[in-house]
């Protein structure tokens, strides 16, 4: 379960303090698909990094299976983020340098030496991942080499591959044509279904937002549901 409750966020600028999030409560099921549609500026990146145990919130807590992720202390918080929570951006965030194969592999680097057993698993997950979406034959590419959907859809292969919990995506189709956006948000809601974990996207685009079966609209430092 991802429970989130009461989150404020301010920040302190020149004119004063800006609240982006008020009292924000969310309260989130395994197998839960949740689109959080508002306009630029509004605060859906502050939420979704928060969420992420990427930056505390003002006031108000964020736990994960029963983990409250701002207790922890910061190495366990980088421990647990690694293990338990995948990131999807708005660009890709790729390394230029390495292949497409070792960029999905990434975020196993930190596993335990020697843990043999783990890191052939990962191997094996890693390329079912890129056959899952769509990459088989691109994974000696690095990612100059690939088109923007394709960069998309690496990123989303390394965001599952330790098969966290919680997948956040930050405009996962922010810089797509509309045919490779789509392609992408109906992959992430494929592989969603498939592995059970809570997805959650924040876009300006209610094209993408659409596409979920739970909806929020941020507003006001608010969530309000979108019945459909
Ligand atoms: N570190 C910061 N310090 C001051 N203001 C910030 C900071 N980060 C974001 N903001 C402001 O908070 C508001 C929400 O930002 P953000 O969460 O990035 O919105 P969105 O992702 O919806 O575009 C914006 O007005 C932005 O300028
Ligand atoms: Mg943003």
């Amino acid at each position: 379960m991802l429970e989130v409750s009461k989150i404020s966020k301010h920040y302190s600028t020149p004119r004063g303090l800006l609240t982006v999030l008020s009292k924000v409560t969310l309260s989130l099921a395994p197998g839960d698909a949740v689109a959080i549609l508002g306009p630029s500026g509004i605060g859906k990146s502050s939420l979704l990094y928060i969420l992420g145990g990427l930056e505390p919130p003002s006031a108000g807590s964020v736990s994960l299976g029963g983990r409250n992720l701002y207790e922890l202390a910061s190495s366990e918080l980088a421990g647990f983020r690694n293990t338990q929570i995948g990131f999807v951006f708005q660009d890709h965030c790729l390394l230029p340098q390495c292949s497409v194969f070792e960029n999905v592999l990434v975020p196993t680097l930190v596993a335990r030496a020697g843990d043999t057993g783990q890191r052939a698993d990962f191997t094996g997950h890693a390329l079912s991942l890129l056959e899952q979406v769509g990459l088989s034959d691109r994974i000696e590419h690095r990612p100059g080499e690939l088109s923007g959907g394709e960069k998309q859809r690496v990123a989303i292969a390394r965001a599952l591959i330790r098969r966290p919990h919680l997948v956040l995506c930050d405009e996962p189709t922010g810089n797509l044509d509309p045919v490779s956006a789509g392609a992408v948000a109906s992959l992430l809601l494929d592989l969603h279904r498939r592995q059970k974990n809570i997805l959650i996207v924040v876009t300006h685009s209610a094209r993408l937002a659409s596409q979920f079966p739970i909806r929020f609209e941020l507003a006001d430092g608010q969530l309000n549901r979108i019945e459909s």
